[in-house]
């Protein structure tokens, strides 16, 4: 049997990544493939608890960049462990909202975490998974967090710990993945989402279309 496809979105707050993965997932299971959809953090019953431990700070006890660095990795241990390579091994192509990328990108471009670290403990989490491809989904900060405004006011819901962060952290972060992009430039693909919907998620299904097929 052959193995599914790995397939990762990642990118800045704002870019549009939740809703093009669940989009892309609802094509691909109408054109007939076996695919599911997970998330990080979480995913598992652990990496929801995770999940919600990193959305807010505790009011006397700020997060260190260490131990959110290690939920996060721990999320991942157990998304991997549990769900997707099973999955795979099965044949079933997995697209997870978020990955490995996300960790460089965030605590390390952003927090400023050593990046060859980063990458080490990375490995250890994943077993040596690595993604197929990676659309990164890339937008100007600003334009981000025009879309993040919208969206948190119709869902009445407040910025969470990470999306309160300085507008130089989020700079840092979007510098930092297409930095990523150009050093893995076979896996990660850069889209740019700033345009319309439909022809942007059209884009996505180009590429992955590619990789089921090659
Ligand atoms: P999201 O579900 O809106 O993408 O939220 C996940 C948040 O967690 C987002 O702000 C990015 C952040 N994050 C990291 O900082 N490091 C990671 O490794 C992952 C997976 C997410």
């Amino acid at each position: 049997m052959r193995r599914g496809k790995f397939i990762t979105l990642e990118g800045p707050e704002g870019s549009g990544k939740s809703t093009h993965a669940r989009t892309l997932v609802a094509r691909m299971t109408q054109a007939g493939f076996s695919v599911i959809a997970a998330r990080e953090p979480g995913g598992t019953r652990l990496g929801e608890a995770i999940r919600k431990l990193l959305q807010q700070d505790a009011a006397d006890e700020p997060l260190g960049s260490e131990a959110e660095l290690f939920l996060f990795m721990a999320s991942r241990a157990q998304l991997v462990q549990q769900v997707i390579l099973p999955a795979l091994a099965k044949g079933i192509h997995v697209v997870c909202d978020r990955f490995a990328d996300s960790t460089s990108a965030y605590q390390g471009y952003g927090r400023g975490v050593d990046l060859d670290r980063i990458l080490m403990i990375n490995d250890l989490a994943v077993q040596g998974l690595m993604p197929d491809v990676t659309l990164l989904l890339d937008i100007p900060v600003a334009i981000g967090f025009e879309r993040l405004q919208v969206r948190n006011a119709d869902a009445n819901a407040q910025k969470d710990r990470i999306e309160r962060e300085a507008l130089g952290f989020h700079e840092r972060v979007r510098d930092g993945y297409l930095d990523l992009a150009r050093r893995w430039p076979d896996r990660i693909r850069r889209i740019d989402t700033s345009g319309v919907f439909s022809e942007v998620n059209e884009e996505l299904w180009r590429v992955v279309k590619r990789v089921i097929d090659g």
